[in-house]
């Protein structure tokens, strides 16, 4: 208890908040652990730290890219390592919850208001239910978070219980994120087993997701392009 006093005094006293030292604060880190517990119990795929992990890279190399200040990388590093917390407390609505749940545990932290409502803000609006996108943060906390599609997000072991989501991860055998600087293009490129999962089970659930990420990679001044298995889809 005492180290946490001391470390939220470190971050105060920098006046900056750090990435590196948020991954270290134990109450976030065991929200992340249990917001998946919860997940796992109600039969979501992984939103343990493999996700965390994934969208926190995706977000700083999205951020590297578009070139964001050192400050804003730090700052949207923090919204991809906090963004499901809220999970803790029901799926429904996970994205509000967690934002209200970041401004204590970030206001305990000692972190400037100003940098704390942008970081809320950014969990606030990474869901379907609620993304109006107004700050860059927020964008590319969407599409890293919605490009996270991949095989060993799949808990269930018996493939005759698997459902359509269990499915569709688990046909996808590589995945990856790609920005094209000079023609302003972000790029999704998935291979998927289509014995396994046919492309349009991946559409039924994903397409309000692909909207998403459109309508984010808009507000950064970029297009939003699909490539399943080398056939471009969006
Ligand atoms: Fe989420
Ligand atoms: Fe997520």
């Amino acid at each position: 208890m005492k180290k946490e006093i001391n470390f939220a005094n470190q971050i105060c006293d920098n006046n900056m908040i750090k990435l590196n030292q948020i991954r270290k604060v134990k109450d976030i880190n065991e929200l992340i652990q249990q917001a998946d517990e919860y997940l796992g119990a109600i039969g979501f795929t992984d939103h343990g730290f493999n996700h965390i992990n994934m969208v926190t890279k995706r977000v700083l190399m999205l951020a590297e890219k578009m070139s964001f200040s050192e400050k804003d990388k730090e700052l949207a590093g923090i919204a991809a390592y906090m963004h499901d917390i809220g999970n803790v407390t029901g799926r429904k609505n996970h994205s509000v919850t967690g934002s209200i749940m970041a401004f204590q545990l970030l206001r305990e932290l000692k972190v400037e208001m100003s940098n704390i409502s942008r970081i809320i803000t950014a969990i606030a609006s990474h869901d379907e239910g609620n993304s109006e996108i107004t700050d860059p943060i927020s964008a590319i906390l969407i599409i890293a978070d919605k490009s996270d599609v991949r095989q060993s997000r799949v808990r269930e072991k018996n493939k005759s219980k698997f459902d359509i989501h269990d499915r569709v991860n688990f046909a996808v055998q590589n995945s990856s994120l790609l920005v094209i600087q000079g023609t302003k293009e972000i790029w999704l490129n998935l291979e998927i087993d289509t014995s396994i999962s046919p492309v349009l089970d991946y559409f039924e659930i994903f397409l309000s997701r692909m909207l998403l990420s459109k309508k984010a990679a808009q507000k950064l001044g970029y297009t939003f392009h699909l490539k399943i298995n080398s056939s471009i889809l969006a």
